[in-house]
């Protein structure tokens, strides 16, 4: 058995000077006196160690996205479970696309992954196919109230019939909540009036665009009397929204972004179509929405901060495609490396959350949300998912750190204090100081639980 012996080990709750015994795959105890159970003994003075992070919202694959190869970058940045939405080609119902997405993982990933499902095919049997989803280990599938025009934007009533299947079932809704016709009267405006540059896409969906579209789908989940997730909130109305449906009783939850916490509207405006690369939906905001954000996700407002990952196969050449036109930009950023550091440095090192709230955000939120029962905490019984992390180091980000397997780095430049040090995946020592050192394929596929126990454990003022 493996001791991690003189750290400070953080959860969710607490933090104190603790040993890590693990057996296998498993933590078996935390606490002192546990030398003599162990044969092997990691030092850890100095250190923190959490548990490994679980970003509850990656796109390995779908929207243009790098596959799984690229998920070394996860496990250098102290991220050992990723859950990935799957793309769902037309004519196939959502459990096959699962296990079609799940092959392209197998064997490859890097780290351990589930999967959220995405109606991107509504079909009039979709509702009925709910219910084979527990069986693939899905918990959460994601509908578009956005993207009009394309085969994923779903109107009210499929909504609604998919909504209304899900209760029977335990399978969380997810919405990507932006109001499509307000951003198609923004964009023929903007684009009547010759506004193409990459900066036009945030003006075609301001805030109201969001927050319209959460406090509807707030509504809709009322309707069908279901829980509901808003996946990537990016402003204080549409936050503000999910925290009055919470307080009036209503089971409404949201995740934010780490780019939507630092990154402000200023990067799209960057000359030379630099802004391309920062353009995802919903877009960046201004600093007044990022200072709400962290107030939000300190009080539970908000419970997770996921990377939204999508790092585009092609990088910046391919954002290039939107180079006369913004709408043609590929949305999407990358970040699932840095996510964790990103988090630390500007949050808890600079007193904004505290290491609990930290810990509750990247891991043990996340993990609950999606129904991972063994992952996001350090206690008996759970995976060996952990990261040593020293808070001592200095550094920058850089791209030519980085493992996303694309051109560019989202967060370029950025101050980091303290990285992970040391990232086990279920008690395999899988990355050191930003290097890969696991086997490719080391990560496992992770069935979820429906919903039944994962919304009993939220904090909020
Ligand atoms: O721009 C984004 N967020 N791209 C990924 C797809 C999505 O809607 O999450
Ligand atoms: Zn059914
Ligand atoms: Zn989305
Ligand atoms: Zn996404």
């Amino acid at each position: 058995m493996k001791l991690i012996k003189n750290g400070t080990v953080l959860t969710a709750e607490s933090e104190f000077k603790g040993d890590i015994l693990i057996d296998g795959e498993t933590i078996v105890a935390v606490g002192k006196n546990l030398d003599q159970l162990a044969d092997d003994m990691i030092d850890a003075s100095g250190k923190y160690i959490f548990p490994g992070g679980v970003d509850e919202h990656t796109h390995f694959g779908s929207f243009g996205g790098r596959l799984f190869e690229t998920t070394e970058a996860a496990a250098v940045g102290g991220t050992t479970t990723i859950v990935d939405f799957v793309p769902q080609e037309k004519g196939d119902s959502l459990g096959t696309a699962v296990e079609k997405h799940a092959a392209k993982a197998t064997g490859i990933s890097c780290v351990d992954f589930g999967f959220h499902s995405m109606v991107m095919d509504m079909q009039p049997d979709t509702p009925d196919q709910i219910k084979e989803l527990p069986k693939h280990g899905v918990s959460c599938v994601k509908m578009f109230m956005a993207y009009k025009g394309t085969p994923f934007f779903m109107e009210d009533i499929s909504i609604l019939k998919v909504m209304n299947e899900s209760k029977r079932h335990g399978i969380t809704m997810m919405v990507h909540a932006e109001n499509p016709d307000m951003i198609s009267f923004y964009t023929e405006r903007l684009k009547a009036e010759g506004h193409l540059a990459p900066v036009n896409h945030s003006y075609s969906r301001p805030p109201v665009t969001e927050e319209d579209a959460v406090r509807h789908a707030i509504a809709m989940a009322q309707v069908a009397d279901v829980p509901l997730f808003i996946v990537h909130v990016s402003t204080k109305g549409a936050m503000e929204a999910v925290r009055e449906a919470y307080a009036g009783g209503q089971s409404v939850f949201g995740e934010t972004c780490t780019h939507y916490l630092v990154l402000d509207t200023s990067y799209l405006a960057l000359p030379d179509f630099e802004g391309a690369k920062y353009v995802c939906a919903p877009p960046l905001r201004t600093k007044e929405h990022q200072e709400a954000l962290w107030e939000g996700i300190d009080r539970g407002w908000l419970n997770a901060v996921s990377s939204d990952h999508c790092a585009l196969a092609g990088g910046f050449e391919k954002k290039k495609e939107g180079l006369e036109d913004f709408t043609k930009i590929p949305n999407g950023i990358p970040g699932v490396q840095n996510r964790i550091s990103v988090l630390w440095s500007q949050g808890v090192a600079k007193g904004r959350i505290s290491k609990q709230r930290f810990v509750d955000l990247i891991a043990s939120t996340p993990a609950k949300n999606a129904g991972l029962v063994n992952k996001g905490k350090i206690a008996p019984g759970f995976d060996a998912d952990l990261v040593i992390y020293d808070p001592d180091y200095h550094g920058i980000i850089t791209q030519k750190d980085n493992l996303e397997g694309i051109d560019y780095e989202t967060f370029e430049g950025f101050e980091i204090t303290g990285r992970p040090e040391q990232v086990y995946l279920r008690g395999m020592l899988v990355a050191e100081n930003g290097r890969f050192i696991g086997s490719r394929g080391c990560g496992h596929r992770i069935f979820a639980k429906p919903y039944a126990a994962a919304y009993k454990h939220c904090r909020r003022a």
